[in-house]
């Protein structure tokens, strides 16, 4: 299992967007996908088809991530309804507002890494749809992660949150859990011919250069329609939703390639500077059977 969190510190400027979009290129290609809806207003619960049917919501998961809770909280998306796949969502809640400390504990920031540790074999890939700020519950977001997907509009003050964001992952990754890394940026809602769009885009390809993915998707209505229908985007008719499904499955595949970059966390972990500190608990399951060698049958 691999964890991806969609991020950025200002609000709609498309972390939904994008985190669906992604979500439909691994259905579409057949990776077992659970999204995880972490923001209070749980956008990514009702554009999946899951609101408000099941007993337990991440917001219970992250005041306790016991299996019989975690399990509860997860149902499937109505997207399996349409094409046949392996898609689920860990309902989001309003509830999560109780956890958006400014400062929360070093317990509670483990708590999702906690809770995903527990489903570690039943999916492939885990997207992590986070609250448009750097509190809590982004936190606990991204300390259950090993990328962040950062999302930016072409403007300036979306610029300047996507370098905080960036300055921040950087910390936490230095302090608490030095697996995570910045995949890079999806800068959204560009519309062509915009001398101002063109500047911004300029200054993100700045601040992202070097390893990180920048991506552009344009500003289009098929998006909107695709989201409205509650369908999946690699479903929706038309040349235009075939040219947003291919942007998605590029990042997608840009994640998987840096999913297997060299995890460093396994040997970070021996250093005494995290020992204090790191509580990963997924990726076990590979120590052990490094171990023992690969099955025999
Ligand atoms: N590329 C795009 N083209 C057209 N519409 C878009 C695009 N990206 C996002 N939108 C629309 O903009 C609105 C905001 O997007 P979205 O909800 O994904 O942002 P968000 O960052 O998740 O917002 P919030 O901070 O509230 O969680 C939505 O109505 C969405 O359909
Ligand atoms: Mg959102």
């Amino acid at each position: 299992m691999h964890v991806l969190s969609v991020s950025s510190l200002k609000g709609g400027v498309g972390k939904t967007t994008v985190a669906l979009g992604l979500a439909s290129a691994a259905f579409a290609r057949g990776l077992r996908t659970l999204v995880v809806d972490l923001d209070p207003q749980c956008d990514a619960s009702t554009g999946l088809g899951a609101f408000g049917v099941s007993t337990k919501n991440v917001a219970d998961v992250l005041s306790s991530p016991r299996h019989a809770v975690v399990h509860d909280s997860i149902v499937a998306s109505s997207w399996g309804k349409v094409q046949s796949g392996h898609i689920d969502v860990m309902l989001g809640s309003p509830k999560t507002l109780n956890f958006d400390h400014p400062n929360p504990t070093l317990r509670d920031l483990w708590r999702l890494e906690e809770a995903l540790s527990l489903v570690e074999r039943e999916y492939d890939l885990v997207l992590i749809d986070t609250p448009p700020s750097i509190n809590g519950l982004t936190r606990t977001g991204w300390v259950a992660s090993d990328r962040i997907l950062l999302v930016s509009e072409p403007s300036i003050f979306s610029v300047v949150a996507a370098d905080r964001a960036l300055k921040a992952i950087n910390e936490l990754r230095k302090g608490l859990t030095p697996r995570l890394r910045a995949l890079g940026v999806v800068i959204n809602r560009v519309r062509q011919g915009s001398h101002e769009h063109e500047y911004r885009i300029g200054e993100l390809q700045n601040l992202f250069q070097g390893e990180y993915l920048t991506i552009l998707l344009d500003e289009k209505a098929t998006i909107q329609q695709a989201q409205g229908a509650g369908r999946p985007i690699h479903t929706w008719p038309g040349d235009s939703a075939q040219q947003v499904a291919k942007i998605f499955d590029d990042v997608l595949d840009a994640a998987l390639v840096s999913f297997q970059l060299v995890d460093e966390t396994r040997t970070a972990k021996k250093e005494k500077r995290f020992a204090r500190f790191s509580r990963v608990l997924r990726g076990k399951q590979i120590d052990k059977d490094l171990e023992t060698g690969p099955a025999q049958n």
